[in-house]
């Protein structure tokens, strides 16, 4: 039974495993990559379902790019076709979408459907949906501390202003002036990899890890509650004692 009292605050999820699950069937990478984003619709309606917080997915990795064009532009089309199918429901769900990662270089149909989604649900108060898109984190260390610098030269933040974590925190994509995306209590992978994957350095730090042989495709929502479950069986101490 999960306790509704101790949720995870923000969970984040890399979901692997679709090019395998096609492969065992004898189908193309893009037909994993499809049932990959059912899975991934259940598992939106079941955190707004459960009532977390912040639910972020990893889509598309800085690293993705290395794959053959057809699959790169094969999963733009489907986060498109995503989009367009469940605007509306996600909207009614109340669920706000963000976007992390640099995803002003992806197909510009993409950008324009991205664009739209997030404008239109800016201000809906439920589930915070992040999607990492064109994200990798050594890039978004990267990013923040130029981005520091340039702030630094034009004067926005003095020049005498301590470099601190807190001020880190906020030039990456989960920072935000409104609040930053607290880091996730827990990530999950899927499909038996256990590795990290360039995802969420910096917020990973205290993260609870839950891996399960799961692949993608096959990630039902009752999976999900299970490994809930186990989190809330963990002793988080952030390095302190009992
Ligand atoms: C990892 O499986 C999955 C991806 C790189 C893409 C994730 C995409 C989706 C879940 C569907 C589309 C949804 C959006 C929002 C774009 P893999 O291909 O690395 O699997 P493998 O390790 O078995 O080859």
């Amino acid at each position: 039974m999960i306790d509704k009292e101790r949720l995870p605050v923000h969970v984040a999820i890399i979901m692997d495993g679709n090019g395998r699950w096609a492969a065992k069937r004898g189908l193309p990478r893009l037909a994993g990559h499809n049932a990959g984003m059912l899975a991934m619709k259940e598992i939106v309606k079941e955190s707004s379902r459960l009532g977390i917080e912040h639910l972020t997915v990893y889509a598309f990795s800085t690293e993705n790019w290395k794959r053959s064009e057809e699959e790169v532009s094969g999963i733009f089309r489907l986060l498109v076709r995503y989009v367009d199918s469940e605007l509306r429901e996600l909207h009614e769900n109340n669920v706000r979408v963000k976007i992390l990662g640099d995803y002003s270089v992806i197909p510009r149909a993409a950008v324009e459907r991205l664009e739209k989604t997030l404008a239109m649900t800016c201000e809906n108060t439920g589930l915070r949906f992040n999607i990492a898109l064109n994200y990798g984190s050594r890039a978004e260390i990267v990013r923040a501390v130029n981005r520091i610098r340039e702030d630094m030269k034009s004067g926005k933040i003095k020049e005498v202003v301590e470099i601190n974590e807190e001020l880190i925190s906020r030039y990456l994509y989960t920072g935000d002036e409104n609040g930053n995306i607290p880091d996730p209590d827990l990530i999950i992978r899927t499909s038996g990899e256990e590795r990290l994957s360039n995802f969420m350095l910096w917020q990973s730090a205290y993260s609870e890890l839950a891996f399960t042989d799961v692949l993608w495709p096959e990630f039902t929502p009752e999976e999900f509650r299970r490994l809930l479950e186990q989190y809330q069986n963990r002793d988080r101490r952030f390095g302190g004692r009992k």
